[in-house]
């Protein structure tokens, strides 16, 4: 078969063909090919689950494919390892980046290549100037001596760029890169590949922000359920064509706000919270029933409300008070018992228990509840709603018995908003609740969100999409300097509108 020219017309640097992969009964990848070209950025895209990574682990040797070929510079590779693809060059950079935090940028920066090249751990130091020169080559002010834990996500971004560069990368994979960073980091990372395609290093971007990675590749290739169903240049795309390509229907993002009783009492009163150094002054009442939206820059504090309401961090002053009676939130389980319910921005550390199977991970805060006696949950009950969440959230999985880590991303989020619906929160807190999760299944989330708010829940959503806050909130406020700076209702509540205010 010969190979599909692509944009820039240069032969492929790595190609492969009819690549078929099934873990268990589920068949992850169904014969799907991938030419990728020096210079050319490539789009991955596809809903979760429909094996955008395993793709990666397979040509990066990490996984083994069942059927299949792959070719580097068009001569056929007998079996891919790992060693095998960072010696032709395949580097990957995973959402964890894979870092060492307590080693320096610079040990980070070279560390693998001092592996690779067998050389002691202790000659790292010696490769420093390697370290030195890419920094300076990217035109980065990357601080080569800071530790690695003490670094912003987007300082970690780039110095996990940094080391695949160092290795002389000529085909890197970043599987969603830009979910943690700001508007100017993501300017920043596309700014560095840009300069990586004029070094003619062929790249393949993964991420469900469609607008965003559609501005930075030419070259489509969209999975649904383990096929490739379609491929193209990225200027036969637009958002919608592309959502529809992934999805195989029209996604409806307008938006519907069920109205609450204005004359009701506020569910939730939070007043002149403190927290000096993160936040201050933050008063806002929730009724039963509302979303409000809380929203800002990273960095803007908003994190930090979220966290001090549920318990993770200490507020120095101002009150709490749901449905009436005062809360000190003081610890995780004495939020849990007032009645919140937290979705935490970083899932991977903070929500789940990886091993552990998707019906543990459902009731593990429930359960807690269990243990102290609040709600009595039969095994049968328990089992009832551990299928009732797992079917209204479409986990795609082959049960409920799965373990986490061998779920895709986006259906690792929704166990952890199954998690928290089962607890059945008067005020569900949600950070950043469709990082990562497709577009079909965001508006799916959002309308599980909507129904969770009919029935009386409050809901506070923590994000910087803001489409996706305009699509279902009552009221949005914007956080600045820790502070609330504006606020929006009902009809004022509109995109560029809250984006103009956030930016100023
Ligand atoms: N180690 C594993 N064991 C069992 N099933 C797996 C394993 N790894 C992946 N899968 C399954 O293979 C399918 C493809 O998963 P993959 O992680 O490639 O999806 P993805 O396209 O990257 O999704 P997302 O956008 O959510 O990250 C999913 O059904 C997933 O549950
Ligand atoms: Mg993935």
């Amino acid at each position: 078969m010969p190979t599909e020219p692509g944009p820039s017309g240069a032969p492929p640097v790595l190609e492969v063909r009819g690549v078929r992969k099934t873990f268990g009964g589920v068949v992850a990848l169904d014969g799907v090919g991938l030419a990728l070209r020096p210079g050319v950025v490539h789009c991955l895209a596809g809903e979760n689950g429909c094996g955008k990574s395993t793709l990666i682990k397979i040509i990066s040797g990490v996984e083994p494919a069942d059927a299949g070929e792959m070719l580097i510079d068009g001569e056929p590779v007998g079996r891919m390892t790992p060693t095998l693809a960072l010696r032709a060059g395949i580097q990957v950079i995973y959402q964890d980046f894979s870092l060492f935090p307590n080693l320096t940028v610079a040990e980070n920066i070279v560390l693998p290549a001092a592996i690779a090249a067998r050389s002691k751990l202790y000659r790292a130091r010696r490769l420093r100037p390697s370290a030195e020169r890419i920094v300076g080559e990217l035109g980065l002010s990357l601080d080569l001596d800071a530790e690695v834990g003490r670094l912003s996500v987007a300082d970690r971004q780039l110095t996990a760029i940094c080391r695949a560069l160092v290795q002389d990368a000529r085909v890197i994979f970043m599987d969603e890169p830009t979910t943690a960073l700001t508007h100017s980091e993501v300017e920043r990372l596309f700014g560095l590949v840009r300069r990586l395609q004029e070094r003619g290093v062929a790249l393949v971007f993964v991420s469900h922000k469609l607008e965003e990675v559609l501005s930075v590749s030419q070259e489509v290739t969209v999975l649904r359920s383990g096929r490739r169903v379609a491929h193209g240049a990225a200027s036969e795309f637009d958002v919608r064509s592309l959502t529809e390509a992934m999805t195989g229907r029209q996604v409806d993002d307008s938006r519907v706000v069920v109205p609450v009783d204005p004359e009701s009492a506020p569910l939730l009163r939070v007043d002149a919270l403190t927290l000096p150094g993160a936040f201050s002054g933050i008063t806002f009442d929730l009724r039963a029933g509302e979303v409000l939206g809380l929203t800002g820059l990273l960095g803007s504090g908003r994190g930090e409300i979220a966290e001090a309401l549920f318990g993770v961090v200490q507020a120095e002053s101002g009150t709490v008070e749901l449905a009436g009676a005062r809360v000190r939130p003081g610890s995780i389980r004495s939020s849990i018992a007032a009645g919140f319910g937290y979705v935490p921005e970083d899932r991977l550390t903070q929500g789940l228990f990886l091993d552990k199977p998707i019906s543990d991970n459902i009731i593990a805060s429930s359960l807690g509840e269990h243990a102290r006696g609040r709600i009595f949950l039969s095994a049968g009950r328990t089992a009832e709603t551990i299928s009732r969440l797992f079917e209204r959230l479409r986990i795609k999985a082959p049960s409920v018995a799965a373990p986490v880590r061998s779920l895709s991303g986006g259906n690792a989020q929704r166990v952890v908003l199954a998690k928290w619906l089962a607890t059945h929160p008067r005020v569900l807190i949600l950070n950043g609740p469709t990082v990562g999760v497709d577009v079909g299944s965001k508006e799916e989330i959002l309308q599980i969100l909507r129904e969770a708010a009919t029935v009386g829940m409050g809901i506070i959503m923590i994000s910087d999409d803001v489409p996706e806050l305009v699509s279902i909130c009552h009221r949005v406020l914007i956080v600045r300097r820790g502070e609330v700076v504006g606020e929006f209702t009902e009809d004022a509540i509109e995109t560029h509108r809250i984006q103009e205010v956030m930016a100023a």
